[in-house]
């Protein structure tokens, strides 16, 4: 299996993508997570990238492009992954597709994660991760989001495997909405079959 999360900072990508992980034994790649990993491992990728990252701006495309491309492949050949923070912008989408196109690893489905920016504001400063969990910082990682994110999911709205979901919700009932749009998109997947077959 081959998911997408796409929601804004603080919509719960990382824990439901950890918990879709589980139930299907998939690979967790969260690039958000694997930049953090650069900064303080002081890699030449974690020096280049700190000032974005700090001040909520997006890494260039290509740094993560590079990044992620042996995670996502050893992924695939293990059984799949959930992929949290990738891509968010409609650029990385259109680069990302042609690359999977031609190793035959093209998404099934993408989950996009709806909360109010209130909420969105509460559980950051509550968490509180570090430098990019400030006042401030949020406020400009929304305003990134507003400008950069969501035409991509103007650009995926209408295709079959993108759904939305009330990510609002405990993040149980959240887990339950997404496993049971997965089956259904399953169902559909299946009854094309039948219908092609019959
Ligand atoms: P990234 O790490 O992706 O951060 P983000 O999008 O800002 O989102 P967060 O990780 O803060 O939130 P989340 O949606 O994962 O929510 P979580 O589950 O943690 O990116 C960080 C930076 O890296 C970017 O700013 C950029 O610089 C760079 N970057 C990353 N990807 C990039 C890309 N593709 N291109 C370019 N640059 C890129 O939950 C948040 C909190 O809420 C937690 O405390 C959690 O316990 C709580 N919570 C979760 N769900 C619920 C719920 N249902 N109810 C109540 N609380 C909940
Ligand atoms: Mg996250």
């Amino acid at each position: 299996m081959r998911l997408l999360l796409i929601g804004a900072p603080g919509a719960g990508k990382g824990t439901q993508a950890e918990r879709l992980a589980e139930h299907f034994g998939i690979a967790h790649i969260s690039s958000g997570d694997l930049l953090r990993q650069h900064v303080k491992d002081q890699t030449s990728i974690g020096q280049t990238i700190k000032k974005y990252v700090d001040a909520g701006d997006l890494v260039p495309d290509a740094v993560v492009m590079d990044m992620l491309r042996k995670p996502v492949v050893a992924a695939v050949e293990a059984g799949g992954y959930v992929l949290d923070g990738f891509p968010r912008t409609v650029d990385q989408a259109k680069a990302a597709f042609e690359t999977a196109r031609a190793l035959g690893v093209e998404v099934q489905a993408a989950v996009h994660l709806d909360v109010p920016d209130e909420e969105l504001i509460r559980r950051l400063l509550a968490r509180s991760r570090g430098s990019d969990d400030t006042e401030e910082v949020i406020a400009h990682r929304l305003q990134v989001y507003r400008e950069k994110t969501i035409p991509l999911l103007d650009y995926y709205a209408g295709r079959e495997w993108m759904f939305t979901v009330d990510g609002a919700q405990s993040p149980d009932k959240v887990h339950e909405d997404i496993v049971g749009r997965l089956q259904k998109l399953a169902a559909f997947d299946t009854s094309q079959a039948d219908a092609a077959s019959a």
